[in-house]
């Protein structure tokens, strides 16, 4: 597995990562006590983890976070790095803490490592919900800080709202199919050291069946979803989040990276699908 540094810590996350929103009936369901397909789900985080993907993303809101935590059982803590999120109506101070504390209890751990606002809320000062994430960070519950969804402006007010600590992500949709992000989110993160966490790498899966990826794969034996993840991951500071429910596609999202489709077939390919 190749890894990368994230954001400015020098912790090493793998430059891959699963995602764990399945869909929104899913949640429902769920949420009424059904978690349909639980086991192939947790088969799935698990061979990703042994295949040495170490990021894993959920939500308060996703219900995934039981799954990750039988996922996780019986490996050492410091072998995963968890990302889970606040949702938006929780971001006053005491709120946010106690969906803190149930996120850590659901996933049976004592600490997260990266904590992130899944969207911006205009009604609730940045202020008051970064100092939240700070006095989080002192007492050891959270690693690291970061976003979702937040628009450039809103991501430099959070970032300039920290007071101790720095903003180390935002969590954006990014693929070769929507590249808005490089307008302006992208390079401000790269001038700042802040981490993408790219979701919908694959368009909803649209790109695992390009012709044109398929084409450009065949040279390097590999497939089309691996050449898209390939193209994002190759940036130093993203990291794409697959959701990862089947073995089979976490298998091929781990061999994703680690290699590097050549910067002219990059250019070929950026080319086509500049919009
Ligand atoms: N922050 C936010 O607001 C937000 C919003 C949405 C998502 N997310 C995060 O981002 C993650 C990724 O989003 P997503 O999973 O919906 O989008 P995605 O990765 O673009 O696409 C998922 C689809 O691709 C398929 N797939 C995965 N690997 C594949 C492969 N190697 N070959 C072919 N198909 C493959 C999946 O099928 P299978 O399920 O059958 O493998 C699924 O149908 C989520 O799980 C979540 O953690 C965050």
């Amino acid at each position: 597995m190749e890894y990368k540094q994230f954001a400015k810590s020098g912790v090493r996350v793998s430059a891959v990562g699963m995602g764990t929103y399945y869909d929104p009936l899913w949640i429902v369901t769920a949420y009424l006590g059904w978690r349909r397909g639980a086991q192939a789900k947790i088969q799935a985080i698990r061979s990703g983890l042994e295949l040495g993907i170490n990021l894993v993303d959920t939500a308060e809101i996703y219900q995934s976070e039981p799954l990750v935590a039988k996922a996780i059982a019986g490996l050492r803590r410091e072998d995963v790095f968890l990302a889970t999120k606040v949702w938006s109506n929780h971001l006053r101070r005491d709120r946010l803490i106690k969906s803190l504390e149930a996120s850590m209890r659901r996933l049976g751990v004592s600490y997260v490592d990266l904590y992130q606002i899944h969207f911006p809320n205009p009604r609730v000062p940045i202020a008051e919900t970064m100092g939240a994430m700070e006095e989080m960070v002192d007492k050891g519950k959270i690693r690291f800080i970061g976003v979702s969804n937040f628009s450039l402006e809103q991501m430099v007010e959070a970032h300039h709202s920290l007071k101790k600590y720095e903003l180390s992500s935002t969590q954006m949709e990014y693929s070769l199919a929507n590249r808005s992000i490089e307008k302006d989110i992208l390079p401000y993160c790269e001038k700042n050291g802040i981490a993408v966490l790219a979701y919908f790498p694959l368009a909803h899966g649209k790109l695992a069946s390009n012709t044109a990826l398929s084409k450009i794969g065949a040279k390097y034996g590999k497939t089309p979803s691996q050449v898209a993840l390939n193209i994002l991951a190759s940036k130093p500071n993203v990291f794409p989040i697959p959701r990862g429910s089947r073995v089979e596609h976490v298998k091929l999202n781990a061999e994703s990276v680690g290699w590097r489709v050549s910067e002219e077939d990059k250019a070929k390919i950026e080319a086509l699908f500049a919009g």
